[in-house]
């Protein structure tokens, strides 16, 4: 237990994302958009985190505990079965926070942009009364407007369907974002009724409630409180958190580019000095170290990649490619589920696939580990300081020992004992003059191409 505990709601259906899956659990930056609220509310130790759920609760839960799996007991799933308002979905939590006496931060799981500097305005506000969030939207149409008094004190919120035509002018609307001191919360909660436009409880009535004794309004920027409603405001918020994102990259140290172009997750994480070139999606759980270079058109997802490794341009790296430093990887290469030793280097057309490849390789133009019998997925190892030809065929399981060498254009079938050679490439055959009498029979034959046969 805190001082701080946190409701976060979430039980709406989000009907304008036109989806099957709740919303939710749509996407921003490689995580669901509740992930953001919750993640606040951890980060301020806010002890319980009550999460209000109501519609697919079960597959929600399962996606938050999956997120957060050392939050504990501190996360808590209430269900607010029917969505009956904000008022509501707050008080579906009351058992969740039962015990807990100090304040109560509530919190939108649509809203993913809140930033620490303004949440933590919004906690520094004069304690045991109400503080919530308000914003000048360039335009306020659907939120409820912010009423204040002839001396500014802010008297109530109103809905924007309960507006008159003086109060729909007022430019100043609320966030939904507020903090309670919990004994006021349930107390004030028992006398809200739903005598309005929608007949629903509204948590916004709270503030009418507190007005005598006072309520502290906190300005905060309209991007950070704009909620998510349907997937044009997903883009917008996706693409806000991706300046986000990589803005502190930048004064971290790292080299974008070409940073509108550059799309980097939330759970990336980049050394010192590391360089990133236009048209790079670094997704998931990837790591890039100190020093490290990624060039153009790169997608990397949940992989690392060592200090001082070159990666790209035009290179794929799939969950569990780790590249040790000084590593290679060129155009048109892609690698899954495969370590790559240090200096080893995989520059062009190459796919390799479950494979354990030691320190100082060389893997030629289009190597291919062939990986997969249409039922298992099979090991390729590689030994330190082999040289693997180029357009050569590994079949897994198969294992290159240390130092050989594969002759360009093979197909390993059987493992190759260290500092051995393997070819199994055809010899060649070279037919004198063939070409020249191709021609002269296809001129004799009026220009009909002959039969092919191979005659020395
Ligand atoms: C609410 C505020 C409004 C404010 C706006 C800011 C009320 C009555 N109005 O309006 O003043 O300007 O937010 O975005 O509070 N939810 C539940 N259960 C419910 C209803 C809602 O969990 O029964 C959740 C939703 O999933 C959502 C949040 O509460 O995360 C807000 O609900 P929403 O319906 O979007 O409220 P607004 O009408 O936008
Ligand atoms: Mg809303």
């Amino acid at each position: 237990m805190s001082f701080l505990s946190a409701i976060v709601l979430a039980a709406g259906k989000g009907t304008r994302m036109k989806s099957d899956r709740p919303k939710v659990l749509h996407e921003l930056a490689g995580r669901p958009l509740l992930y953001y609220p919750i993640a606040l509310a951890l980060e301020l130790s806010c002890d319980p985190v009550a999460i209000v759920l109501g519609h697919r609760a079960a597959e929600v839960r399962a996606a938050m505990e999956a997120l957060f799996p050392t939050a504990g007991g501190r996360l808590r799933f209430p269900v607010q079965e029917e969505q009956k308002g904000t008022a509501h979905a707050v008080l579906a939590a009351r058992e969740a926070l039962d015990d807990f006496a100090g304040e109560v931060l509530v919190l939108y799981g649509d809203v993913p942009l809140l930033g620490r500097p303004t949440i933590d305005r919004l906690l520094a506000a004069p304690a045991g009364r109400i503080a919530f969030l308000t914003s000048r939207p360039p335009d306020p149409t659907g939120y409820g407007r912010v009423v204040r008094e002839a001396d500014g004190r802010v008297a109530r919120i109103v809905e924007e369907r309960d507006c008159g035509p003086a109060e729909r002018m007022l430019g100043e609307v609320n966030a939904g974002i507020y903090r309670v001191p919990a004994a006021f919360l349930w107390d004030a909660l028992d006398r809200i009724g739903s005598a309005n436009a929608q007949s629903e409880f509204y948590l916004t009535d709270l503030v009418a409630l507190a007005a005598g004794q006072g309520v502290t309004a906190v300005a905060a920027p309209f991007e950070e409180v704009a909620g998510v409603n349907d997937r044009a405001d997903l883009a917008v918020a996706a693409a806000r958190l991706r300046a986000r994102i990589n803005h502190a990259h930048q004064l971290a140290g790292v080299t974008i580019a070409a940073p509108e172009g550059t799309f980097i997750d939330a759970g990336v994480r980049l050394g010192r000095d590391v360089t990133i070139e236009p048209g790079c999606v670094l997704a998931g759980d990837t790591i890039v170290e100190d020093g490290a270079r990624i060039r153009a058109y790169s997608v990397l997802e949940d992989a690392r990649v060592g200090p001082g490794a070159i990666v790209g341009p035009f290179a794929r790296l799939r969950p569990g490619a780790v590249l040790e430093a000084d590593v290679h990887v060129g155009n048109f290469v892609e690698v899954k589920n495969s370590r790559l030793g240090r200096g080893t280097k995989a520059n062009h057309l190459t796919y390799l696939g479950d494979a354990e490849i030691g320190p100082g390789v060389n893997v030629g133009a289009g190597t291919i580990t062939c990986n997969y019998d249409g039922v298992n997925k099979l090991k390729t190892v590689i030994g330190e300081g082999a040289f693997i030809g180029s357009d050569s065929q590994l079949v897994a399981p198969v294992e290159v020992g240390a130092r050989a060498y594969v002759g360009a254009g093979s197909t390993v079938t059987e493992d190759v004992p260290a500092d051995a050679l393997a070819l199994t490439r055809a010899p060649q055959q070279t037919v004198e003059g063939w070409a020249a009498r191709r021609r002269e029979k296809q001129a004799a034959a009026g220009g009909k191409p002959p039969k092919q046969r191979l005659k020395r």
